[in-house]
Order: structure tokens, then sequence, then C-alpha cells
């Protein structure tokens, strides 16, 4: 639970307060005079010699031995002042969040003005640790017998400040929805096929629904089946799992307009099909429905945060296994949007179940759309790890998510987008489309084949198989899901203010 406080931090009994230390000050002020004074000058002395250093990122913690009640001082060092920023900020707090884990708190308090500068205010250095201290400090609770010690929580978060209490609550607040969202969109993405199937999915996006007063629409196979849904269905065919097609719709504005089309792939777990995937490919398949948690945790955020505008959120939600009954390449399908499709790769099947799910999303009255997929491994062969890949018809568009991306500090680079490529995902010799025009520029060819079903309104993919998980722990979490994009699509949903002409 958080507190905000304008009193002296140095009075409160909490087991540690959370100091800022920025590198080389000319003199201590605030804060860090008074607790210069506690310890008789020793602050000064101790940061002089090293022992207490404030190098971006160091943490030391010292003892205050009956010199205060706050039992234990963490000095967290930000670097230099001038080369402060925002995203800088979050990852010292989420870095810092992880030592104070190990601690085996139950309660702590931090001294809020010690982090602000000109790049952060008192409003954003709440944000920011809130934020971060909650994406730093998650866990996934594994399977093992002999599992974790049972986990300490930090029950109550002091903040101290001399900012107005009010102003500085709904900061952390904000901080603290975006960064529960994002644990719950990496919870989604952790857990083993067995135990998030379709079902369970959609189960979860009906709950969250009800909790946020969203309206909730779950079409189950038959009713895929009745609207025919026949792109959806071929992936879903081989699997002794029914598929879902979740629908959130989330309304801020008086009248249904202007609404934002959020399209998660929600590929429970990806086989490849009868294109199997090699052994080591089919490992971390789990994780294919990095989309659907990506668009879930933001419907999070934006049910908590409540922003005056429209969204509807569309999952196609199924695994792509093999049986007899499995799709084959050279098979031709009938999708939603009546476009037929020859199968050429029953392992690019991301593409199909958005393609449904984005005409579906345009039945529902999407003006403008951004679909998040884990689509394609080529988009990791473009651009590594750890940026997401995003294709576009409309610049306004691209640069409003964007914006969101930057402030959040989850890179986006763009692909292009040609007529060439319209004309290869459009060569088939007995179909519309192909699902897969050949390995040269795959990524590019996964969004563009999504485009054919956008058609004419406002559009950006995003390509987040690179980025949907981590191989190491960072600062802002473990090694595992990330929940990238789920920040950055709440983020753009409350900041949006195109209109359409
Ligand atoms: N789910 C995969 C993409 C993927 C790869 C996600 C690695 C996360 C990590 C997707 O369905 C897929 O198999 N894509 C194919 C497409 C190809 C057959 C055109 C790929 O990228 O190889
Ligand atoms: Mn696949
Ligand atoms: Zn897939």
């Amino acid at each position: 639970m958080l507190k905000i406080l304008n009193g002296n931090p140095f009075e409160s009994n909490e087991e540690c307060l959370i100091v800022g230390l920025f590198e080389k000050p000319e003199k201590f002020t605030g804060i860090l005079e008074q607790l210069d004074d506690i310890f008789d000058g020793e602050l000064t002395e101790l940061v002089k010699s090293g022992d207490i250093s404030a190098k971006y990122k160091s943490v030391n913690i010292i003892h205050s031995l009956g010199k205060s009640n706050v039992k234990r001082i963490v000095f967290v060092g930000l670097g230099k002042e001038k080369d402060a920023s925002y995203t800088k900020l979050k990852d010292v707090f989420g870095s810092a969040s992880k030592k104070l884990v190990g601690m085996r708190l139950s309660n702590l308090a931090i001294a809020l003005d010690t982090f602000v500068s000109e790049k952060a205010s008192e409003d954003e250095a709440a944000l920011a640790f809130s934020e971060a201290y909650i994406m730093g400090s998650y866990r996934f609770q594994d399977y093992k017998q002999k599992s974790n010690e049972p986990e300490i929580k930090i029950e109550t978060i002091k903040i101290f400040t001399n900012a107005s209490e009010d102003e500085i609550k709904l900061a952390a607040e904000v901080g603290s929805f975006y960064g529960e969202g994002t644990n719950s969109a990496r919870t989604l993405v952790n857990l083993p096929g067995n135990m998030l199937k379709a079902s369970d999915l959609a189960q979860y996006a009906k709950t969250l629904g009800e909790k946020h007063s969203f309206e909730v629409e779950i079409l189950n196979k038959d009713e895929i089946e009745k609207l025919g849904m026949g792109a959806f269905l071929a992936v879903n065919q081989g699997s002794s799992e029914p598929p879902y097609m979740i629908v959130l719709k989330y309304q801020g504005k008086d009248e249904w307009k202007d609404v934002i089309g959020l399209v998660g792939k929600g590929i429970t777990f990806d086989t490849g099909g009868y294109s199997i995937k090699p052994k080591d490919g089919i490992v971390g398949m789990k994780t294919d429905m990095g989309g659907a948690a990506a668009v879930l945790g933001a419907m999070e955020i934006i049910g908590n945060l409540r922003p005056k505008q429209n969204v509807v959120a569309v999952i196609p939600t199924t695994d792509n296994m093999i049986s007899g009954n499995a799709f084959k390449p050279d098979d031709v399908i009938t999708s939603f949007s009546g476009k037929t499709i020859e199968v050429l790769n029953t392992d690019a099947e991301g593409r199909l179940v958005l393609a449904d799910a984005i005409t579906y999303a345009k039945h529902h009255g999407a003006d403008y759309l951004v679909d998040v997929a884990t689509l394609t491994g080529g988009v990791i062969v473009a651009l590594g790890l750890d940026k997401t890949g995003a294709l576009t018809n409309d610049e306004a568009l691209f640069e409003k998510v964007l914006e969101a991306s930057s402030e959040v500090g989850e890179f986006i680079w763009r692909l292009p987008y040609t007529e060439k490529d319209k004309e290869r995902v459009r060569s088939s010799k007995v179909a519309d489309l192909n699902n897969s025009p050949g390995r040269e520029g795959h990524a590019i060819m996964g969004g563009a084949f999504i485009g054919e079903f956008v058609e004419d309104t406002p559009w950006v993919h995003l390509d987040i198989a690179g980025t949907a998980t981590i191989n190491a722990d960072h600062d802002l979490g473990p090694a595992g899901a990330t929940g990238v994009m789920a920040r950055t699509l709440a983020l753009f949903v409350e900041n949006f203010d195109l209109e359409k002409e």
C-alpha cells in the first residue's frame, strides 16, 4: 500500500529509507543536508571517500544505529545530474527494487525529492518509482515442489515529499497501474501452454472485463463458424482445444466513435503445424500469445485509468497443433473478409488468425487499428532481441505510437512497407493471397499480409517476436516475459487525440 506524506522521513520508523544521490553536488541540500547533520557530517565524508557511491545504479546501505527512527538508509546512485533522464530514473528504481526485495523487508520509505532533477519532476519521479518498483520486484511463481521461501511482501511504502500529497498520490497510483498491468501481461506469457489454453485466456479476459465493467463478448467455436472466420478456424483445425474470439469494449466517450482497435495474437502454443518447427524452435512457443497479453495488460491499465477514449480489444486465441484434422500446406481457405488465402506454410499462422480478428475489429467500429503479435523470427534477424518491429500505413498514427513507446522506454523501429511488398502477398495462382511469400524480408511480409485486411483504416503493426521475452534478468524485471507493449498501448490510448476527417 502506498502512503504519501509531507512529514519528516527520519521520524518515521520504517525498516529503510531510500535516498537518491547525484554525483558531486556542490553541497547537500534538503533531506541530504538533514541526513548529514544527523550523522554529524559523516555523510559528506563517506561520499568523499567513496564508501557511499553516487555512481549510476550503485546501491549503498548504512544502518542508522539509532541516530534516526528509520533503521537503514539506502543510498541509490543517480550518476551525473546532466546525464539524467526519465527512462534512466525508472531503471535506477527497478534495479534498486530488486536489491530491496532481497532484503526481505515488510515496509519502506522513500525521500522522493532527492530523485528530482530537471529531467524529472516530483510527479514524474513518483510515477517512475511506483511503476519501476512494481516491475522490478516482479517474480513468476515456479512449480518446484521445494519452492522459494515464502515471499515476504512489502506491505507499506511511504513516499515523503514536499510536493502536494494529492498530486503525488495520483502520479504514484498511475505508475502502479502501469506496473501492475505489465506484470499481469508477463504472468500470462510465462504460464505454460498446458496451464493457459484458449479457454483459460478467454476466462481471464472475461474476469478482467467484468472487473472493469467492459462490454465482454466471447465467441465460441460455433459462433466463429457461423460468422465464417475461415482463416482463424483453419489454424484451430488440428487442435482438440476449441478457439475463442475475445472482444472487450471500453467506452470512455458519450458516443461510440473514434474507436481505437487493439488486436493481439493469442496463440497459446505454436508447434508450427505440418510445417513443423525444428525441436529447438518449438521450445518457448508458449509465449506466442504475447500480443494478446500486451493487449490485456493495456486494457487493465485503461480500465483503471478510465481515459476519455473508446477502445475495442480483439483477441483470436487457439493453439496451432497437428492431427489428422489439421490444415495443410496447399490448402485454400476463405477468411471472414471473403478474401481467399493459399496456405503455403502452416507456421505462418499468426497472420491468419489476425486477419479475421482485424476484420472483426472493423465490424465493431474500429477507426484506428494497432495489432501486436509475436509474428516472425524474421524481425529478430532484422532488429535483434531488444527492438519491436513496426509497419504502418499512416504516418500520423505511427508517430503517436512511437511517442508513447519512447516515453515508456520500449524501443520501436519502423520497417519499410511498399507496393512491391503488397504484390508479394498477393501473388498466388489459386487464391487472392498467399500466407508465406518466402524468407526475404519476411517480417515485412507478415505485416503486409495483415495490411490486406486492414485496408484503408489507419493502422500500426507491432512485431514483438524478439521483445516479448528476454534471456537475462534486467533492471525492470527477471528473465522471461517482459510484458512489452502493454504500457506503450495504454499510454498511446491515454494520449490519443487524432480526429478522423
Ligand atoms: N510464432 C512464430 C514467430 C516467433 C519466432 C515468435 C520466434 C517468437 C520467437 C510465428 O508463428 C512463426 O512461426 N513465424 C514464421 C513465419 C514464416 C513461416 C513465414 C517464422 O518467422 O519463421
Ligand atoms: Mn508459427
Ligand atoms: Zn506463431
